[in-house]
C-alpha cells in the first residue's frame, strides 16, 4: 500500500482523530526530497490529518470550535482565517466524503457532524438574510462557535449553497445506495433542497466571487450551481421528490456558456471591479465539475478535457509565467506557480498551493477521460495546448493506438506532475500547507495549515491515480435551450431538523469488500489475493481467489474482487502475481492486514498498488 494508502490509512483504528502522520517520513519533504511518488506517499496521510486537526470539536487546531465546523486554517491574525468557511468546508467535506466511498469508513461520523452543523448554519439569521426567503443561505462565513459573523464582509457569496449541495448529494447517493434511503429522505434531502432552492431562485443575481472581492457574476459561481442542480434533480427522482428549483438547470448552462469569450474563460462577468478575467476561478470551475461518466470531452460544460477548457488551462496558466520570479525561465510546458489573478495583492499576491494542484488536477482528469475514450482532439481552439508538447501537432482526432495519442498524453502526465513537483519543492519540512508560497523564494506564506490547500492535495493525488469522483449526470445536464433568458424559480424554505447524533443505522453483518489494486501486468500474467481466511485460501496459493482486469487500462492498471466476509474478521493478506509460465509469486512487503468492519456499509472499497 504505498500510493493509494491515505484512502485506507485509518480504516482500521478505531479512534479516528488521534491517528498521527508517519514521523519518520518528514525527511523526504522539501528541496532535498526523493521522487514524486515519494513525496505524493508521505505526504497524503499528512493531507488527511491536516484537514482533520481542523475539524471541531476534537481536531487538535480546532479548540472552542463546534461540531463538525471546519475552520479554514488556525491562525488567527493576519489573516484570521479561525473562522468557518461554507465554500471552503463544502469543499472539504466532498473530499472527504469521496475518500470515505473509495474506503475510509472511519469518516462517516465526521460527515455526520458536518450535516449536523450545516443544518443548523442554515436556519441561523445572519447579515445576509434568513431561511425565510433563503437569502441567509448566502452568508459567506460564520463564527466557529456556530453564531452569525456580523463585521463588514463581501456578502453573499452565492456558491457556497451549491458546494454543500454538492457535497451532501454525494454523500446521500451512497447512503441511498447502501439501503438507507429512508435516512436521506429524512435527513439529508431537506438540507439539499434548500441549497437547490437558494440556486433556483438567486442563480441570476450578483454574488461576491470566491475570492470575497469582485460584485458581479463569476464562473466558478456558475459552474457550480449548474452542477448541483443537475444533481439535485437526479437525487430528487431517486427519492420521490420533485426538484421545481432544478428546471432552471438548462438556464444557469446558457449563462454558463457565455463566459466563453473566444479565447480563454472570462473568470467574472458584470463586476464592478475592473481586472484581468484570466482567473484561477476557471480552473476550479472546471475540476469541481468535472464527471468521469461524460461520454465526450463536452464544451458545453467545460468538461477538463475539452477545448475550451484545455485553451484556457493554457491562458490562465501562461499569465502566471511572468509575474512570479520563482517561475523565470520555466519553459512552455512546464509547471510553474499558480496564484488567484495577475494583479492580486492579497497577503503578497503569491502563487497558491491549492491554485498550482488545481492546474495539475485538471490535467490528470483530461487524461484519465482521454484514456477511457480511447482518443483525443486537437482542434483549432486547443491547438495552442498541444503546439507546447508537440510544436508540429496538427489538428485532428488521435486514437488511443497512434504514437501521436501516446506522446502527447506522456508529455501531458509529466507536465501535471511537474506541478505537483513544484508542491514538492515548496512544502517545508514537516509537510505542513499553508494557502501561498513566497513568489521571490517559495518560503510560505499567510495562513498556515490551510485546510483548504490539505484537500486540495488529497483531490489532485486520487486524480492522478485514477481514482475519480461518482458521476453528477453531466449527460443529462448538458442540453441549453434554444433561447437563454434570466428566469427565476420562487424556492420553498424550511428549516432542517437534523438533530446530532444522526439516526443510527442497522449495523451490517456482512460486507461486500471489494479489494482493487493497481499492478501493471504483461499479458498472459495474472492477479491473485491470498490470505490467512478460508475465503483466501489460508495462504495457499492453489485456493487463491483471482482477481478480474476487465476494467484494466495502462494508465489505470486496475485489478479487482469483490468478496463477502463476516463483520468482525481480522485478516492478513497480499496480492499474487500468476506469471505466464503459471508460476505464483507473492507480492514484497509485510502482509497487508485488515478488519471487517460491521458499520452501515454494505460494500467497502479498499485500494492497494501492488508492492514490488
Ligand atoms: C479577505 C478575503 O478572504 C480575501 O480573499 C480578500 O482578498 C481580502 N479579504 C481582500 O478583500
Ligand atoms: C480567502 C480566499 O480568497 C477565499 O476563497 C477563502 O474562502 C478564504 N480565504 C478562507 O480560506
Amino acid at each position: 500500500m504505498v500510493l493509494l494508502s491515505f484512502l485506507t490509512q485509518f480504516a482500521v483504528g478505531t479512534n479516528l482523530l488521534a491517528q498521527v502522520p508517519l514521523v519518520n517520513s518528514f525527511a523526504l519533504h522539501g528541496r532535498a526530497a526523493a521522487t514524486l511518488d515519494d513525496f505524493i506517499a508521505s505526504e497524503s496521510p499528512i493531507a488527511l490529518q491536516g484537514i482533520l486537526n481542523n475539524i471541531g470539536s476534537a481536531g487538535s487546531n480546532a479548540v472552542g470550535v463546534a461540531l463538525g465546523l471546519v475552520v479554514a486554517s488556525p491562525t488567527k491574525e493576519n489573516p484570521d482565517y479561525f473562522d468557518t468557511w461554507t465554500r471552503d468546508s463544502a469543499l472539504t467535506f466532498k473530499a472527504l466524503v469521496d475518500a470515505f466511498i473509495a474506503g475510509n469508513t472511519n469518516l462517516r461520523s465526521l460527515i455526520d457532524d458536518y450535516v449536523y452543523a450545516q443544518a443548523q448554519l442554515q436556519a441561523l439569521p445572519n447579515p445576509s438574510g434568513d431561511l425565510s426567503d433563503g437569502q441567509g443561505l448566502g452568508e459567506p462565513k460564520f463564527e466557529v462557535d456556530g453564531s452569525a459573523f456580523t463585521a463588514p464582509w463581501g456578502r453573499p457569496q452565492r456558491d457556497g449553497p451549491a458546494l454543500r449541495a454538492t457535497a451532501i448529494i454525494a454523500y446521500s447517493r451512497w447512503l441511498i445506495s447502501n439501503g438507507q434511503t429512508s435516512f436521506v429522505t429524512a435527513v439529508t434531502w431537506p438540507i439539499i433542497a434548500n441549497d437547490l432552492s437558494f440556486i433556483g431562485q438567486y442563480w441570476n443575481w450578483t454574488t461576491y466571487d470566491l475570492w470575497e472581492e469582485t460584485l458581479g457574476s463569476s464562473f466558478f459561481t456558475t459552474a457550480v450551481q449548474h452542477r448541483a442542480l443537475v444533481e439535485g434533480n437526479a437525487l430528487a427522482g431517486q427519492i420521490g421528490k420533485v426538484c421545481v428549483a432544478c428546471g432552471q438547470a438548462p438556464q444557469v448552462l446558457c449563462f454558463l456558456g457565455s463566459y466563453w469569450d473566444g479565447n480563454h474563460i472570462a473568470g467574472n462577468q458584470n463586476e464592478d471591479n475592473q481586472r484581468s478575467r484570466k482567473d484561477l476561478n476557471t480552473i476550479l470551475g472546471i475540476i469541481h465539475t468535472f464527471d468521469p461518466s461524460a461520454a465526450h470531452c463536452d464544451d458545453t460544460t467545460f468538461q477538463p478535457c475539452s477545448d475550451n477548457a484545455l485553451a484556457n488551462h493554457k491562458v490562465v496558466s501562461d499569465s502566471f509565467r511572468t509575474v512570479y520570479s520563482i517561475n523565470a525561465g520555466i519553459p512552455k510546458g512546464s509547471g510553474v506557480g499558480i496564484g488567484r489573478y495577475l494583479e492580486d495583492t492579497y497577503q503578497g499576491g503569491n502563487p497558491w498551493y491549492l491554485g498550482t494542484m488545481a492546474a495539475a488536477e485538471q490535467l490528470y482528469d483530461a487524461l484519465y477521460q482521454w484514456n477511457k475514450i480511447g482518443s483525443l482532439e486537437v482542434s483549432p481552439t486547443s491547438l495552442a495546448f498541444f503546439q507546447d508538447f508537440s510544436p508540429t501537432v496538427a489538428t485532428g482526432t488521435y486514437s488511443i493506438d497512434t504514437t501521436t495519442y501516446t506522446t502527447l498524453t506522456s508529455a501531458i502526465k509529466a507536465y501535471a506532475d511537474s506541478y505537483m513537483a513544484l508542491i514538492q519543492k515548496y512544502t517545508p519540512a514537516d509537510g505542513s500547507l499553508a494557502e501561498q508560497f513566497s513568489r521571490n523564494d517559495g518560503t510560505p506564506l499567510s495562513a498556515k495549515d490551510l485546510t483548504w490547500s490539505y484537500a486540495a492535495f488529497l483531490t489532485a493525488v486520487a486524480a492522478r491515480d485514477g481514482v475519480v469522483p461518482a458521476s453528477w449526470n453531466e449527460p443529462s445536464g448538458n442540453t441549453p435551450p434554444s433561447v437563454c433568458a434570466g428566469s427565476t424559480a420562487t424556492g420553498t424554505y424550511v428549516a432542517p431538523t437534523a438533530t446530532a447524533p444522526l439516526p443510527p443505522c442497522t449495523a451490517q453483518t456482512t460486507v461486500a469488500i471489494t479489494f482493487n489494486v493497481a499492478d501493471t501486468t504483461t499479458s498472459g500474467e495474472n492477479v491473485f489475493i491470498s490470505g490467512n481466511i478460508t475465503a483466501l485460501g489460508n495462504w495457499n496459493t492453489a485456493n487463491a481467489v483471482a482477481l478480474s482486469a476487465v476494467d484494466y487500462q495502462a494508465e489505470y492498471p486496475r485489478w479487482f474482487v469483490t468478496i463477502k466476509l463476516a463483520a468482525g474478521t481480522t485478516f492478513a493478506y497480499k496480492y499474487v502475481n500468476e506469471g505466464v509460465d503459471g508460476s505464483f509469486t507473492y507480492e514484497g512487503g509485510a502482509n497487508r492486514e485488515y478488519v471487517v468492519q460491521g458499520t452501515c456499509a454494505t460494500e467497502v472499497q479498499i485500494h492497494d498498488r501492488f508492492q514490488t
